[in-house]
């Protein structure tokens, strides 16, 4: 399996700057076959950047979509418009589940309408700090994991991407708030434990799992050497330039 080095950049840089800073960033990054780099822009960045794309390098992510192709939904931007424009797009990140209130209904509607369009949903699911406290991280993980994927058939569990970001790890400096690798690990063995349970060893084999959340160059190598663990979803350290670089040069070293 490939791994995954995926920058979210979040409501960042205007348009003018996204494609300055992709330029950058195409000079930048070396393509490797084994790992596939992507970036997350701003919806409004997302068609020019499509122009200057180097797909053999980075493929372009929406942030979100709605699962509705076409019709009267003011302000939404579907999944079948962008279709031609990215490969991937992030769906259900905690940013929208807990400031704009989407559901988990919501990511089921939105991941299906990805997969029927031909694009690879990156599924964001995590507990909350407050959940965490409670006891509910297993129950909150197989919640918004089962329902997120209650309308893909099993032979299409290979066409997308779960993404583990436990919310109270996501843009902290604080070493004593960031995820450790035996918290990450925990969580990824039950991520690969109820896909096991629910689909099957061999359908799951080719599901990749990532981690997301407060990820720089010191931790990286450590995130990527967790036992199933395939690859990084990058939100701070995807906006500067040599810190994404580097991080894609450490997954190549630790994949070796
Ligand atoms: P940070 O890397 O800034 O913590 O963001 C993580 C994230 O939310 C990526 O989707």
């Amino acid at each position: 399996m490939k791994t995954y080095i995926v920058g979210n950049w979040k409501m960042n840089f205007t348009v003018g700057e996204s494609s300055l800073y992709f330029h950058k960033l195409l000079q930048r990054v070396k393509s490797y076959r084994d790992i596939e780099v992507v970036v997350a822009p701003s919806l409004v960045a997302l068609q020019p950047l499509s122009l200057q794309v180097d797909r053999h390098k980075i493929k372009l992510a929406a942030q979100n979509a709605y699962f509705q192709d076409f019709g009267a939904y003011t302000g939404e931007v579907s999944v079948s418009q962008i279709r031609s424009l990215v490969d991937y797009c992030i769906i259900g990140h905690s940013e929208r589940r807990h400031i704009l209130g989407e559901t988990n209904k919501d990511v089921r509607k939105k991941v299906a309408a990805a997969v029927r369009n031909g694009i690879t949903p990156i599924i964001c699911i995590g507990e909350t700090a407050e959940e965490r406290k409670n006891g509910e991280t297993t129950d909150v993980i197989r919640d918004q994991l089962l329902s997120s994927l209650s309308e893909i058939a099993a032979e299409d569990l290979s066409k997308v991407i779960i993404a583990y970001e436990p919310v109270w790890a996501i843009s902290t400096t604080k070493s004593a708030k960031m995820a450790t690798p035996d918290d990450i690990k925990e969580v990824l063995d039950l991520i690969h434990k109820l896909l096991t349970k629910t689909y099957g060893e061999k359908t799951v084999a080719d599901t990749p799992v990532l981690y997301g959340g407060s990820v720089k160059v010191s931790n990286a190598e450590a995130y990527l050497s967790i036992p199933g663990c395939d690859g990084l979803l990058i939100g701070g350290a995807s906006l500067i330039a040599p810190e994404f670089s580097d991080i894609i040069e450490i997954a190549k070293q630790v994949r070796a």
